[in-house]
C-alpha cells in the first residue's frame, strides 16, 4: 500500500473512532468481506455506496412501512459494469443506510436493468392480498442472447413482487409484461406511479429519442397511451431513466407536471446529464411548450436520477448516481465503485412565467454535521483569506453573500488544488478539477472546467452550500436553484481553503460555517 493510501486510512480511522454510531448501519462483521469496509481511500462517509463491487443507477425508490428502499443497478461480480442485478439498501431517515442482500437476479429473460417500485395498496395486481399489499418492482429485461443474435427487440419490461417489504422477491410468471413489438434497440427504465385522477397506473419509459406513456389497471397488462419529446429538449444522446410527477409551483396552489430525462452523451459539460421538462399531464398525454433543454445539475456527476414513490410527507425526493459513463468504469477505487448523490428535495419555482426545478439536500441531514468554524468574513477588494481545516474533504461549507466575483481553492499537502470561481459577469460558476488530484485514469475526467450559467440568479445575498465527501463535491447556489455535482480524487485530504476576492468591493461572507461531517457507517477501526 502506498504512503498516500496509508495517510488516508489513518485519517479515516481517527475520524471513525470519534464518530462511530451505535446500532445504525451494519457492523463491520456483517459486511460481506472480512476486511473492514468504509475505511478505504475515497470511500464516501455520508453518501450511500455499496460495501463492495460495481453500482450504477438508483432503482425502485419507494417508501413502505417505515423504510425508504434504495435498489440500484449492481454487478456483484466485479467493479466494472456487468450482468445487472438490483442491489438493495434501506433507510428510516434517508441519512443512515442498512445494506440488504441482492434483490433481483438476472434470469432467462435477461439482465435486470433500471426501473421503479410501487406499493400496490389496493392489491390491483392480485399478487398480494388486501391485508398484505405487494411491493411491485417494474424493470427492464436486457436479453444479451437476442442482442448477440442481431435482433433489436432485446429490451422488454418485466415485474416482480415482494410480500415481505422487499426482503424476498418473486418474478411474475408471465414476464415480460411489455414486449418490444416495435423493436426499439433502447426501450427501457420504466417509472410507474398511481394516477388518482384517472384511476390507473401510469408508466413512463424511454424508447431511444423519446419517452412513451403506458396505462394499466393491474400492473400486468399495459396499454400504450402517448409519446413525448422527439423534437424537444436535448438530443445529443440516447434518452434514459425517465420520471414523471406533479409538483406545486412555489409550494402554493398551482400544480405542474415535471418530466425528468437523463441523456447520454449530450450533457452540457460532457457525457451523461439529466434534463427536465415542465408541462401538464391529463392522464393520457404529457405536453410541454418547453423547447429548450433545462438541466437539473450542471456538474459532470449526477446521472440517472429519479424520485421516490409514496413519501409520507408528500415531498418529492430525488437521488442520482454520482458518476458519468464517460469514465465511470475507470475511477480509482478498488473494492467498490460509485456512490449516490445525497437525497435532494425538488421544488418547482416560477419567475416571470418561466418554470425551473430546484434541488437541494434534505435539511435534516444537519444531524451529521458538527460546526468547527463560524464567523462573518470580510475580504478586501483584490484580497484573500485562507482557512485551515484538516477535514475539508469531509465537510459542509455554507455562507451567504451578495458578492459575485470570488474564487475558492481547496488544497492539500500533496499539492492538489480544486478550484471554483464565481464570475459575476457573464454570470457563471466554474469548477476546475484539472489539478484536483488523480485525473489521468481517463482522458475525459480532467476535461475542460465545468461551467454552470447563472442566467436568472437574483441580485443580493444568496446562499452557497458545499458538501464534500472524499471523492465528491456537491455545490448548491440559492437553495438549489443551481446545482453542480462532481467527483474528485485528491491524493490526500484537502486541508486549506483559499478564498479570493476578485471584485472591486469588499466581499462579505455572512454566516460562514465550516462543519465536519460525521460518518454514517458503523465500523470497527482495526
Ligand atoms: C443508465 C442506464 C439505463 C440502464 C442501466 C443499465 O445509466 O444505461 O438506461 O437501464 O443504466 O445498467
Amino acid at each position: 500500500m502506498g504512503r498516500i493510501n496509508t495517510i488516508f486510512i489513518c485519517l479515516i480511522l481517527v475520524l471513525g473512532m470519534n464518530s462511530c454510531k451505535e446500532g445504525r448501519t451494519p457492523k463491520a462483521e456483517e459486511l460481506p468481506q472480512e476486511v473492514n469496509r468504509y475505511v478505504e481511500p475515497y470511500r464516501p462517509q455520508f453518501h450511500y455506496s455499496p460495501p463492495e463491487k460495481w453500482m450504477n443507477d438508483p432503482n425502485g425508490l419507494v417508501y413502505h412501512e417505515g423504510v425508504y428502499h434504495l435498489f440500484y443497478q449492481y454487478y456483484p461480480g466485479g467493479i466494472v459494469w456487468g450482468p445487472m442485478h438490483w442491489g438493495h439498501a434501506v433507510s428510516k431517515d434517508l441519512v443512515y443506510w442498512e445494506h440488504r442482500p441482492v434483490a433481483l437476479y438476472p434470469d432467462e429473460n435477461g439482465y435486470i436493468f433500471s426501473g421503479s417500485a410501487v406499493v400496490d395498496h389496493q392489491n390491483s395486481s392480485g399478487l398480494g392480498t388486501a391485508d398484505k399489499p405487494p411491493l411491485v418492482a417494474v424493470f427492464t429485461y436486457h436479453n444479451t442472447d437476442l442482442e448477440k443474435a442481431g435482433q433489436t427487440d432485446f429490451q422488454t419490461q418485466g415485474i416482480a413482487y415482494s410480500l415481505d417489504n422487499g426482503q424476498s422477491w418473486i418474478k411474475y410468471h408471465d414476464n415480460p409484461v411489455i414486449p418490444n413489438t416495435e423493436g426499439y434497440k433502447d426501450f427501457r427504465d420504466p417509472k410507474v406511479f398511481w394516477h388518482e385522477e384517472s384511476g390507473k397506473w401510469i408508466m413512463v419509459l424511454v424508447a431511444g429519442d423519446h419517452a412513451q406513456l403506458y396505462g394499466s389497471a393491474d400492473l400486468k397488462s399495459w396499454e400504450y397511451l402517448s409519446s413525448f419529446g422527439k423534437e424537444q429538449g436535448a438530443h445529443g444522446g440516447v434518452w434514459e431513466c425517465p420520471d414523471l410527477f406533479p409538483l406545486k409551483v412555489d409550494d402554493q396552489g398551482q400544480e405542474k407536471w415535471v418530466m425528468i430525462i437523463s441523456i447520454n452523451p449530450g450533457a452540457p459539460n460532457g457525457g451523461s446529464g439529466t434534463q427536465y421538462f415542465i408541462g401538464d399531464f391529463d392522464g393520457t398525454t404529457f405536453s410541454s411548450g418547453q423547447e429548450d433543454a433545462r438541466w437539473i445539475d450542471w456538474g459532470t456527476d449526477n446521472y440517472a436520477g429519479v424520485t421516490y414513490n409514496d413519501v409520507p410527507t408528500g415531498e418529492r425526493i430525488f437521488i442520482g448516481w454520482m458518476s458519468n459513463w464517460d469514465y465511470a468504469n475507470e475511477t480509482p477505487t478498488e473494492a467498490w465503485r460509485s456512490a449516490m448523490t445525497l437525497p435532494r428535495k425538488l421544488r418547482l419555482k416560477q419567475n416571470a412565467g418561466v418554470y425551473t426545478l430546484a434541488n437541494y439536500p434534505l435539511t435534516d441531514l444537519g444531524t451529521i454535521f458538527k460546526s468547527e468554524i463560524r464567523k462573518d468574513l470580510t475580504i478586501p477588494a483584490g484580497g484573500s483569506e485562507s482557512l485551515d481545516f484538516d477535514h475539508f474533504s469531509q465537510s459542509q461549507i455554507r455562507f451567504r453573500t451578495s458578492g459575485r466575483d470570488f474564487g475558492l481553492a481547496f488544497t492539500n499537502e500533496q499539492g492538489d488544488t480544486l478550484r471554483m470561481r464565481m464570475e459575476g459577469k457573464p454570470g457563471r460558476f466554474v469548477l476546475d478539477r484539472r489539478a484536483s488530484g488523480k485525473t489521468d485514469f481517463d482522458p475525459d475526467f480532467a476535461g475542460d472546467p465545468q461551467v454552470m450559467p447563472l442566467t436568472a440568479l437574483q441580485d443580493g445575498a444568496v446562499g452557497f452550500r458545499l458538501l464534500m465527501d472524499w471523492s465528491s463535491v456537491e455545490i448548491f447556489i440559492d437553495e438549489g436553484s443551481y446545482a453542480m455535482t462532481s467527483q474528485v480524487f485528491p491524493n490526500g485530504h484537502y486541508t486549506q481553503l483559499l478564498l479570493e476576492n476578485a471584485g472591486a468591493e469588499p466581499l462579505l461572507l455572512e454566516d460562514l460555517d465550516v462543519s465536519r461531517a460525521e460518518t454514517i457507517w458503523d465500523y470497527t477501526p482495526e
